[in-house]
């Protein structure tokens, strides 16, 4: 079967009612940490980063987290994540409206269905569905999906792709097949838009960093939403979690007409000033504590209950925030620049 009708699974089985024993998988919020100019993933030490992200979980979050020294869950004291054991951080760009006047403004984000948090990304980390042994990440594993670069879409098979959200309920649960598209949403988007970020589910089995931050994992040979017949290549025969990210984007106090600009082209631009939807991409830093994530797994955790693992409240999880280390951003606001980038001709 093809992928796009088996990537069915996941957001149903995550939804409420359609909920199955058969297909297990974590979906929890993970509530804003901060919104800074740091990436120690890509640029680390370097303050400020070339663009915005926002940032979520484990408060030991900084512009360096050496993969040799940083200790996510000894350093952290909280993590904005449901599960209290889970200090990663994850991090994605950040989305701005451009104004008829040229002017810019941070859309905020929301939470996804069934959830609560301030803003903050969705979580999911997703196992086989046959039941077949899934490894957890190492202490210094990280990854990447997506490129702050592109400029143009990235083929048949997408990664990183956008939604535009109806009202309520989600018009189709298939995942980056219609009516997802790597580029923006053309028109006004009644619940938000959406962006979804998807992660290999193969790794080498031996290195938990690549230069490219990616070259240590890959997506299986077939299925690569598919968790039921997941096959890795023989260059990455371990089957790890598939980590997905979802972001509620709350464009809704800019579906005015008289906002957008006289032509009506759509005016949502990414932190890495990409008007297209290209460059959104998704930064992962491994950080739960000891085993929990290996046990969360073995036990096929469901949901945002797991009785494998610790779980705080919405409202400790959002307790958990940090102040930016670079502060020379106006981040709120209308700005006549987006952090770091060149305002577009107008
Ligand atoms: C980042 O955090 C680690 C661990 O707490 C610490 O050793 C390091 O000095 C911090 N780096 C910066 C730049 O703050
Ligand atoms: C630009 O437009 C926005 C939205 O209408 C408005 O709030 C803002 O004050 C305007 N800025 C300037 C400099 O005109």
């Amino acid at each position: 079967m093809h992928w796009k009708a088996l990537a069915l699974a996941p957001l149903l089985a995550a939804h409420g009612s359609a909920q199955s024993a058969s297909m297990p998988m974590m979906r929890f919020s993970c509530s804003k940490l901060v919104i800074d100019r740091l990436d120690p993933l890509v640029t680390p030490g370097q303050v400020p980063s070339p663009h915005l992200h926002q940032i979520v979980g484990g408060d030991s979050f900084n512009a360096t987290m050496d993969p040799a020294a940083h200790d996510l869950p000894a350093a952290s004291t909280c993590t904005s994540c449901t599960f209290s054991e889970d200090f990663s951080n994850y991090w994605t760009a950040v989305l701005y409206f451009r104004a008829r006047n040229g002017t810019y403004r941070r859309v905020p984000q929301s939470v996804s269905e069934g959830l609560r948090a301030d803003g903050g990304i969705t979580v999911y980390y997703i196992p086989p569905y046959d039941g077949k042994k899934v490894t957890a990440f190492k202490p210094g594993f990280r990854m990447l999906v997506g490129d702050a670069t592109r400029t143009a879409p990235s083929g048949s098979d997408p990664k990183v792709c956008h939604r535009c959200m109806p009202k309520t309920g989600d018009a189709s649960h298939v995942n980056c097949a219609s009516p997802d598209s790597q580029t923006l949403p053309t028109g006004f988007c009644e619940g938000g838009i959406r962006s979804v970020i998807t992660f290999p589910t193969c790794w080498d089995g031996k290195n938990t960093d690549s230069p490219d931050h990616r070259s240590h994992v890959a997506y299986p040979v077939s299925g690569s939403f598919d968790r039921s017949t997941d096959k890795c290549p023989a260059s990455h025969p371990v089957l790890i979690p598939q980590v997905m990210f979802e972001v509620m984007w709350d464009t809704t106090q800019f579906n005015h007409k008289e906002l957008w600009s006289e032509s009506g082209e759509q005016p949502f631009v990414w932190s890495t000033n990409d008007p297209h939807g290209y460059t959104q991409h998704g930064d992962y830093v491994f950080g739960w504590k000891g085993d929990s994530l290996q046990r969360a797994m073995d036990a096929r955790c469901n949901g945002d209950v797991c009785s494998a693992l610790k779980v705080q409240t919405p409202e400790e999880a959002m307790k958990c925030t940090i102040p930016r280390t670079y502060v020379n951003d106006e981040i709120d606001g209308w700005v006549t620049e987006i952090p770091g980038q060149m305002a577009m001709a107008a």
